[in-house]
């Protein structure tokens, strides 16, 4: 979907900020927003480059830098670190090769921690995309990105 699709569907209203940049950044396969999303964000709304740019800096839940095709989160909450987070989060760590925070050269994967995925009752847990998994072991979440890497090499 082009951006312009994109815009198309919200009213040009300062209000819909948020949610454009949602999904102008939803729509690329790198989850992220590149300056000429910014750019025509700010025209569509009649806003300057700078403002639009600074909430999509400032809130945690914009990119804008390219991520994985794949983003694993893994919660950090109490009762998943309880059950095993760390060692969850560390075997991902081992398997993909890279530290939190971080994408894999090929550009799968991208590594990030979580608060409370509200599934306590399967800690540890983690989110793939939108897929929840729990009751993680580190030969569950092996299984797990081998399935993905299966699937991708189809
Ligand atoms: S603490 Fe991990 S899902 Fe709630």
């Amino acid at each position: 979907m082009s951006i312009n699709e994109i815009l198309s569907r919200f009213e040009p209203r300062p209000e819909n900020l948020l949610s454009i940049l949602q999904a102008v950044q939803e729509s690329h396969p790198t989850h992220h927003l590149t300056p000429e999303d910014l750019k025509a964000v700010a025209r569509y709304l009649n806003l300057s480059y700078s403002r639009v740019y600074g909430v999509a800096s400032y809130c945690s839940m914009f990119n804008l830098e390219p991520r994985g095709r794949h983003i694993i989160r893994v919660c950090d909450s109490p009762a998943c670190q309880l059950m095993g987070a760390t060692t969850v989060l560390d075997e991902l760590k081992n398997i993909l090769q890279i530290n939190e925070n971080e994408t894999t050269p090929d550009g799968e994967f991208t590594l990030e921690t979580t608060s409370c995925l509200g599934v306590c009752g399967i800690a540890p847990a983690m989110v793939i995309d939108e897929e929840v998994y729990g009751n993680l072991t580190p030969e569950k979440v092996r299984e797990i990105i081998e399935e993905y890497r299966r699937r991708e090499s189809k």
